[in-house]
């Protein structure tokens, strides 16, 4: 079986090198050509662990040198792994999945398998299904197959290669087949199901996830105010299996190219059946809270941001990331820029991103260089070089010694015996 993986993002990158590794002969398609240069060149087109040392061990396996016509041509199977970023109403903007069937219709001659990684709404496949049923007319059979991807990003080669789950939405035998014969030998479990419930399951898995942070997050506010340590509250808590010690990391609130996305998405989902859900909306408004929440404890500190030197540590949403989609630390960077505050940013991987959007802020070269002189220190994102940092330089280096830490990266303890004024989120403030 030939495969073609068609958008190399975060899920087509590691799709491709997955099956390339198993063996298969991968075809790739992006519009993007720089992406499908560095790959050539035996490069990541994406920031994210061991993608590059694989494209490397399986560059005779990843074909990127065929044209879009010889390639749906040749494939067996194509995986539709393109984005589906929000669009100004909330809604999932299928666009890109809709241009790629426009090239199956045009140019796939031979019976094959369509596998929708991408996320999708419910139905999206039946109407894939129907658009090439009445466009498409060579006497060919192309089945459309739903399987959702779970990785995040960072750890993606690892969920993609050992994944906690494996959803495959058939609506025939023939797909189902094909589906089983190219996940042979995986540990995962192969859960195979309609392709509309399999749909369903990633954006229900994405919206429990992100309401599990939300859900700590107000823990997390409101033991503050009860001058409780919410990390006692989650250590207790994780004993009970129902509930897991997974994902229950407080913080400024969530952030990345899914959760908001996903979250918007299905209360429009469900709001095009009926159905208003209230509890899916407090997501979204207790996380637009929460990505202020550094902000609200600084405006108390401060009257007016205005000429203030300001430290941002932190700019990707998560560590090991240099994605800022959606980061919280961009909201409150907005805010400040708008207040007139003089901003001195530091990440190790996402200053270059960030870059395009705030192209005048003060980058630095290192956390030192960030929070010298600062009236104010700001915490945005976990990464270990931040965690490891030595916490007495707050002290020696900044103006005033003043550290708010929307990820709690020190102990609080700590920061008091050094003589530094340290506010977390859940924690005691000193
Ligand atoms: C998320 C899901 O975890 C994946 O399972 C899913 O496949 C992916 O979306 C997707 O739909 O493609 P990702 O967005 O890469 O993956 O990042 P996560 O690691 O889930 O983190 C999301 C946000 O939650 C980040 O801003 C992170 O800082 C925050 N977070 C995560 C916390 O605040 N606390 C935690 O305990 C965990």
């Amino acid at each position: 079986m030939k495969i073609l993986v068609v958008g190399l993002g975060y899920v087509g990158i590691t799709t491709a090198l997955y099956f390339a590794d198993k063996g298969y002969e991968v075809l790739c398609l992006d519009k993007d050509n720089d992406k499908i240069k560095k790959i050539q060149n035996g490069e990541s087109p994406i920031y994210e662990p061991c993608v590059e040392e694989l494209i490397k061990k399986n560059k005779t396996n990843i074909i990127t040198n065929i044209s879009k016509k010889e390639a749906y041509h040749q494939a067996d199977v194509i995986f539709i792994t393109v984005g589906t970023p929000q669009d100004e109403k909330g809604n999932a903007n299928l666009s890109f999945i809709y241009d790629v069937i426009k090239d199956v219709i045009e140019f796939v001659n031979k019976d094959c398998t369509i596998v929708i990684k991408s996320t999708v709404p419910v139905g999206t496949c039946d109407n894939i299904e129907k658009i090439i049923k009445t466009n498409l007319n060579r006497n060919i059979n192309i089945d459309i197959v739903s399987n959702p991807e779970f990785l995040a990003q960072g750890n993606a080669i690892n969920d993609t290669f050992n994944p906690s789950r494996i959803i495959i939405g058939t609506e025939n035998d023939r797909s189902k087949n094909v589906m089983s014969e190219l996940y042979k030998g995986t540990n995962s479990e192969k859960v195979f199901m309609d392709r509309r419930s399999s749909e369903l399951v990633k954006y229900a898995s994405n919206c429990f996830l992100a309401l599990k942070l939300s859900y700590i997050n107000e823990i997390a506010n409101i033991s503050e105010l009860l001058g409780v340590n919410i990390e006692n509250v989650v250590k207790g808590m994780s004993y009970d299996s129902r509930i897991g010690k997974e994902f229950l990391k407080c913080g400024v609130g969530f952030g990345g190219s899914c959760f908001p996305k996903d979250t918007n998405a299905l209360i429009n989902i469900s709001k095009n059946v009926g159905y208003n859900s209230e509890l899916l909306n407090s997501i979204i408004t207790s996380n637009e809270k929460q990505r202020l929440i550094l902000l609200n404890k600084a405006k108390k500190i401060f009257e007016s941001f205005k000429n203030k030197k300001i430290a941002i540590l932190g700019l990707a949403f998560k560590p090991n990331t240099d994605d800022i989609r959606e980061s919280p630390a961009l909201k409150n960077i907005k805010y400040l820029v708008d207040e007139e505050a003089n901003i001195y940013a530091y990440d190790p991987k996402a200053m270059e991103n960030c870059k395009k959007i705030y192209p005048n802020l003060n980058y630095c070269i290192n956390i030192e260089d960030a929070i010298k002189d600062a009236d104010l220190c700001m915490i945005f994102t976990e990464w270990n070089e931040i965690k490891k940092f030595q916490c007495n330089k707050y002290k020696e280096l900044m103006k005033n010694p003043i550290v708010l830490d929307g990820r709690n990266c020190y102990d609080v303890a700590e920061m008091e015996r050094i003589g530094i004024r340290y506010d977390s989120i859940g924690r005691k403030r000193n």
